[in-house]
């Protein structure tokens, strides 16, 4: 058994305005998805999920019947998570060079499927890696970073930016902008997140925002601000000493920022009654700023704040399902025991 794990990562600044060009600056988080490999001697596919917002569920294909999995969870959370793996695998057998590779696979997360957390992301990775290892040969990371996004990009029929994947395979802060993608310093930040339980669909969320920028030039002229912010939030993260603690005024003007980027996400019609619960609560409880990361539409936000203040403030907000403290992962993939 060959094991990977990848980590989950929240957003600074400048998701959705990335789809256009845009810089973003997403961030490792240590919340990771671990995925096991064993080779098969057919060429069939078994995947066994053991998933933080699923009941866990098995299913089976490449054989004349593909079985239907029998599982108590919504059958298209189960298409998504099968479908993510079906195209990883796939990237697996094109870097193996045997497109007849059978693969026994194992997944197991902690990072809620589908809430701006990037789970699919570390799934992608951590299985192309783990597929690759468990037959002896090895991936750079920068490849790995390639092939991932290959893979989600199918899966969300082209509507992919390269941050969720390139930061999942490389760990740490990066920038992202088209097909540039390169690591940054950061220190690290005092960073809260709040899950409501839910997940947006990114392929539609992506489509609506893309229908109101073709529709209103305000829209378009909006994208084009969160990539302004986003540069602003890389220039100060890149003022600050990356071995120290970061000093309140930079928390206070990242925080700015991220209150900035949340309120644009909003008129591009991203957020949802809970997230902008969270994002309220956090700034009641004196955040330095806080915002939706990821695609929206339900799932989680992200806040600085270097007390306790946030969290507790959350774990009692109407809507929030869990609230918890994340470090930077510092480490993208990597090969687990
Ligand atoms: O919610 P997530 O983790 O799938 O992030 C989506 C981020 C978008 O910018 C909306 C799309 C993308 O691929 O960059």
């Amino acid at each position: 058994m060959t094991t990977s794990s990848a980590p989950g990562k929240v957003y600074l600044f400048g998701e959705h305005a990335v789809v256009y060009g845009e810089p973003a600056v997403p961030c490792a988080i240590e919340r990771r998805a671990r995925v096991s490999v064993e080779p098969r001697d057919d060429h069939r596919v078994r995947v066994e999920a053991d998933e933080l917002t699923l009941d866990g569920f098995t299913v089976e294909w490449g054989g004349e019947t593909d079985e239907q999995p029998d599982v108590d969870v919504p059958s298209t959370l189960v298409e998504a998570a099968t479908g993510y793996v079906d195209e990883a695998l796939g990237q697996a057998r094109d870097a193996l060079d045997d497109p007849e590779a059978g693969f026994d696979v194992t997944i197991e997360s902690d990072i809620p499927l589908g809430g701006g957390l990037g789970s699919s992301a570390a799934v992608v990775v951590a299985a192309i890696d783990a597929a690759v290892r468990s037959r002896g040969e090895s991936i750079d990371p920068e490849e790995l970073a390639d092939r991932a996004y290959q893979a989600e990009s199918t899966v969300q029929g082209g509507e992919a930016s390269r941050a969720d994947t390139y930061c999942s395979a490389m760990g740490g802060a990066v920038r992202v902008e088209g097909d540039d993608t390169r690591p940054i310093e950061a220190p690290e930040l005092p960073l809260v997140i709040g899950y409501d339980g839910g997940a947006g669909d990114t392929g539609e969320l992506v489509a609506g925002v893309r229908a109101l920028k073709e529709e209103y030039e305000f829209a378009a002229d909006t994208v084009e601000t969160i990539g302004d912010l986003t540069r602003e939030g890389e220039q100060l993260l890149a003022e600050a000493d990356p071995g120290e603690e970061p000093s309140p005024v930079l928390l206070d003007e990242l925080g700015d920022l991220m209150d900035f980027n949340h309120g644009l996400l909003s008129a591009l019609g991203v957020s949802s009654r809970s997230l902008d619960r969270m994002v309220w609560s956090a700034r009641e409880a004196e955040a330095e700023g806080a915002k939706l990361t990821g695609a929206g539409g339900g799932g989680c936000i992200v806040a600085l704040d270097r007390t306790q203040a946030t969290r507790r403030a959350l774990e009692y907000s109407p809507g929030c399902e869990q609230a918890f403290r994340a470090e930077l992962a510092t480490e993208g993939v990597r090969a687990e025991e």
